[in-house]
């Protein structure tokens, strides 16, 4: 591996997208769609944000905590599906993240729970990750310009497309609701 950076999309370090993006996002309420053991949600409560996630599972959410805890910074952290009857609150955050979790149907609710000059960042596999691994259902795999064509109504502020490292194919974005 030598000293080549490495692209996380696991583990305890926060998306590189998010970090190489922070300056994009205003201040205030975070809600990180899926949230896992709280990667995201812990670098932004410690960037100065104030974070909200969710996730459905129980251990994730209580690891999150824990780790938020361990970091010295407060999060609110929930255990939910997202596929049943949870909504995002209309009208509420500055900023929705959502990584490497694809819900066709979450899209007009991420929309609504921003706020007018909010800021969405979302980023996950491309159908190209097939060649590496999985996922290989294309429920959970964005076609090409797809995530880009969700956010046709927001402002485009950042988006990358493509193989990364020769290793992932994924698409990111930041956009602005406008
Ligand atoms: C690949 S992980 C990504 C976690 C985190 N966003 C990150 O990037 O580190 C996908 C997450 O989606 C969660 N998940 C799967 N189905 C879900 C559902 N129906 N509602 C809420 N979370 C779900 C899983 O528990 C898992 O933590």
């Amino acid at each position: 591996m030598g000293n080549t950076p490495h692209i996380h999309q696991s583990g305890s370090q926060p998306a590189q997208f998010l970090v190489d993006n922070i300056t994009l996002l205003p201040k205030g309420w975070v809600f990180d769609v899926a949230m896992g053991n709280g990667r995201n949600a812990i670098y932004l409560a410690s960037m100065g944000f104030n974070v909200e996630g969710v996730d459905i599972s129980f251990e994730a959410v209580n690891n999150a905590l824990e780790l938020a805890r361990k970091a010295g910074v407060t999060i609110r952290a929930e255990t939910v599906d997202l596929e049943t009857k949870y909504s995002i609150k209309k009208d509420s955050y500055n900023i929705i993240i959502c990584f490497y979790y694809l819900q066709r149907s979450l899209i007009t609710q991420i929309k609504d729970g921003l706020k007018v000059g909010g800021v969405v960042v979302y980023e996950t596999y491309i159908v190209d990750q097939t060649k590496f691994g999985r996922p290989k259902n294309p429920d959970y795999l964005l076609e090409h310009n797809e995530l880009l064509d969700m956010f046709r109504d927001f402002r485009c502020l950042r988006y990358h497309e493509g193989i990364v490292e020769d290793r992932m194919a994924t698409a990111s974005i930041v956009a602005e609701k406008i």
